[in-house]
């Protein structure tokens, strides 16, 4: 699935006949792109999906690599006044029947692969993975369902709460350089991936009204938004293979200083799986745009972190943090060490 990028400044600057004649040279130059018994289709808007034939991902990959740069290197006609000065595409590619079990999830998976392409910066491809399809070589049938339920759950979020979009992908990330920084097992690291992934299911509970508020919330507001922890692990608990990140869920908005809910735990009384996300969480948050805040800068966001180190946060934990921060590639921004 292809997106082209900041199209609609295109039509909006150069009017929608330039517009509709790029589509129909950026069309031909799909085409051009695959082998002939490969399928290119406009899917609606400037989306555009490609069906390859007798594919894996990796060829997928590769495939849409190679549409992505021809694109950004072919002189489209006004393409200087788009944001970096060229045209771009989005990617998301999935695969059946690795993927998904029919044509409609293949699109379903394929968009939401797309999305994360765009949602992260534009002008790059991404692959479709879920921590579903390893956590499902672990489960036993009963659990299946269940977990298709849960993965439903998790788009109902993403749908619901447009601020934290991508959210729980880059708390799954943190936390698991944290986790790898801590010298943690592959297994334990495994447990708080899955936990950082679902940590925030409860919210399917809360309305968009709330999710979504451009101030500051309601006193009653808040106390039902406090509950999500809670709701989470009531979500989660009936799935066997989950039973390990419970605590994780439960105690995520837990304080070091016993100022947290739901229950005050103190130091590390609070499983250290939730101490991790906490640090992870709050990082995040931190450092996107949300209803009622500007994103920090990542150096601000580290003087945060600091700031809170002991009371809001295990200070060991933010300084393996602090430390973990180096090693992930950031899109625009420098960690200043
Ligand atoms: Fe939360």
């Amino acid at each position: 699935m292809l997106d082209i990028d900041y199209f609609r400044h295109y039509n909006d600057v150069l009017g929608y006949p330039a517009g509709d004649k790029l589509l129909s040279e950026f069309a031909n130059m799909l085409s051009a792109l695959v082998r002939t018994r490969d399928i290119v289709t406009r899917y609606g808007g400037e989306e555009f999906a490609i069906i390859l034939t007798d594919a894996d991902s990796k060829l997928g990959f590769e495939v849409a690599e190679r549409i992505r740069t021809s694109i950004e290197n072919y002189p489209f006609e006004g393409r200087e006044i788009q944001p970096k000065g060229k045209l771009t595409v989005s990617v998301g590619v999935a695969t059946y029947p690795a993927n998904a079990s029919s044509k409609e999830d293949l699109l379903r998976v394929a968009e939401e692969a797309l999305y994360r392409a765009k949602h992260t910066s534009k002008s790059r491809v991404a692959l479709y993975f879920s921590v579903f399809d390893d956590l499902k070589t672990e489960l036993d049938q009963s659990d299946l369902s269940l977990l298709n339920t849960i993965k439903t759950l998790i788009t109902v979020i993403n749908a619901k709460d447009k601020y934290t979009f991508g959210h729980s992908e880059r708390v799954v990330r943190y936390s698991s350089v944290l986790a790898e920084q801590l010298g943690l097992g592959e297994e334990q690291v495994k447990y708080i991936k899955y936990g950082a992934y679902l940590h925030d299911i409860g919210k399917t509970e809360i309305g968009r009204d709330i999710l979504n508020k451009n101030e500051p919330l309601a006193l009653d507001e808040w106390s039902l938004l406090k509950c999500h922890p809670q709701w989470g692990a009531d979500i989660v608990k009936p799935v066997n293979a989950l039973k390990q990140i419970l605590p994780q869920i439960l105690y995520h908005h837990e304080r070091f200083d016993g100022g947290g809910y739901p229950n005050g735990l103190v130091g590390t009384d609070i499983p250290l799986n939730a101490r991790i996300l906490a640090i992870a969480d709050s990082f995040d948050a931190m450092t996107t745009v949300r209803p009622y805040q500007k994103a920090r800068s990542l150096n601000e966001a580290v003087q945060e972190l600091l700031r809170c180190s002991g009371t809001q946060f295990d200070p060991q934990l933010v300084e393996s943090f602090i430390k973990s921060l180096k090693t992930i590639q950031f899109e625009n921004e420098e960690l200043v060490s």
